[in-house]
Formats: structure tokens, sequence, C-alpha cells
């Protein structure tokens, strides 16, 4: 069974994945790490931002494993470590030449496929619902106000970057989410068969009971 949640910076979908999938005991698959330990992979190589092809062939060579290491759980790179790597802003900001791009999306679809095959999974992302699990038993569309999902953003990135403000982090935000579902390859959208939940006054848990109730 596939469980497909979709949706924007912010919104809570890794959050509730994560308990989700540990909940119904199923594998959690976070598709935005795949595209973030490309976008490593093409900057540790030094490969021109503007060289299609050369991104084409990076992402379907690369080696993308997740595993668990004490209770935590890793991104393996080409078998190293990545985890805190991907999340950094140089990374994040430079993932549009990779997530902007047809034919390299193309070469990610079956990597996304393999990570849930043969599994129970739920699956996190922008466009599983629509392209990579269209067939999903039960799909999920999360989404709360800009000036909420700012502030969850904030209350994360401030234990790294204490000098970090909250309007930069609604901007970049904005700017994300603008990229998103503009893009002309597999915009972030929510699927006709997706069950809309609005999360901006909802806590975690409760989204996550939300959710268990309708799969049941
Ligand atoms: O979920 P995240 O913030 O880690 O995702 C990082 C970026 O990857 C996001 O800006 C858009 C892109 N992405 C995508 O285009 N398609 C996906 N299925 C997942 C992420």
């Amino acid at each position: 069974m596939i469980v497909a949640i979709d949706g924007p910076a912010g919104s809570g979908k890794s959050t509730v994945s994560k308990i989700l999938a540990g909940r119904l005991g199923f594998t959690y698959v976070d598709t935005g790490a795949i595209y973030r330990a490309v976008t490593l992979k093409i900057i540790q190589s030094g490969l021109d931002l503007d060289d299609e092809q050369g991104i084409c062939e990076a992402a379907e060579k690369v080696k993308i494993e997740f595993c668990e290491n004490n209770g935590n759980r890793r991104v393996l790179l080409d078998g190293v470590d990545v985890t805190d790597e991907i999340r950094t802003p140089d990374v994040t900001n430079k993932i549009c030449h990779v997530s902007d791009r047809a034919a390299v999306r193309q070469k990610l679809i079956q990597v996304q496929k393999d990570c849930a095959n043969g599994v129970n999974a739920v699956v996190e992302g922008r466009d599983i619902g629509t392209v990579i699990f269209p067939d999903a038993e039960k799909k999920f569309f999360l989404s709360a106000d800009i000036e909420e999902r700012a502030k969850r953003r904030f209350a994360e990135v401030v234990k790294k970057d204490a000098s970090i403000e909250l309007a930069k982090i609604q901007e970049d935000i904005k700017r994300r989410d603008h990229k998103d579902s503009t893009r002309e390859a597999a915009p972030l959208a929510m699927s006709d068969d997706a069950i809309f939940i609005d999360t901006t006054n909802l806590p975690i848990e409760e989204v996550v009971n939300t959710i268990c109730k309708k799969l049941e």
C-alpha cells in the first residue's frame, strides 16, 4: 500500500509522514531528500548548474540510500552519510537546477519508485499523488498559511543559525512555493483524488490522527 503525502515547504508533511509511517509500520520515503542529495552531488562534482546533460548523467549514476543509525534516519550518497549536508542553505538554493528540469525528474522517477518497491510506504513530496504514484491507495495534500509555515521553518533553522530572520524565511518559502508550483515539469499540485488538510491550526498529532482515521 502506498500513502502519498504532498504539500509545500513547512506544511508539516515531513513530520507527519515520519510519525505516520512509524505508527503504521510502513517504510518512510522522503523524496525531497533525493532531490537534495542529487543537488549536493552536482555541487561536489563541480558540474555547471546549467549543464543539463551532465546533471542527468549524475542523477542516473548516483546511489542514494536511506538507513537507520541509533534510531536516527540517515541519508547516504554513494555510501557517505550526507544527512546534515543536504539541508544547508547552499543546497536548498540550488535544488531548482535539479528539480525544475523535466529530463532530470524523469531519471529520478524510478529511483523514487524503487524506494517503495514491494513494501508498504508513506511517500512524501510534491508530485507523489500526481506523477510518481498516481495509483496510490490514499493521497493527502497538506498545506498551511504562509505565516505559519514560515514560523515553523524559523523554529527549526534558528537552532543552527541564531542570526536568521523570520521575514527572510518567509520570503524564501514564498519564492520556493512559486518555483515549485509554476515549473512546467511535475509542479507541486494536488491530485483530484487527494484529501486536503489545512494544518495551520492543527497540532501534528491531530493531523496524524485525521490521516489514520481516513486510512481506516
Ligand atoms: O521537501 P523538501 O523541502 O526537502 O524538498 C526540497 C526541494 O525538492 C523542494 O524545493 C522541491 C523539490 N522536490 C520536488 O521537486 N519534488 C519532490 N517530489 C520532492 C521535492
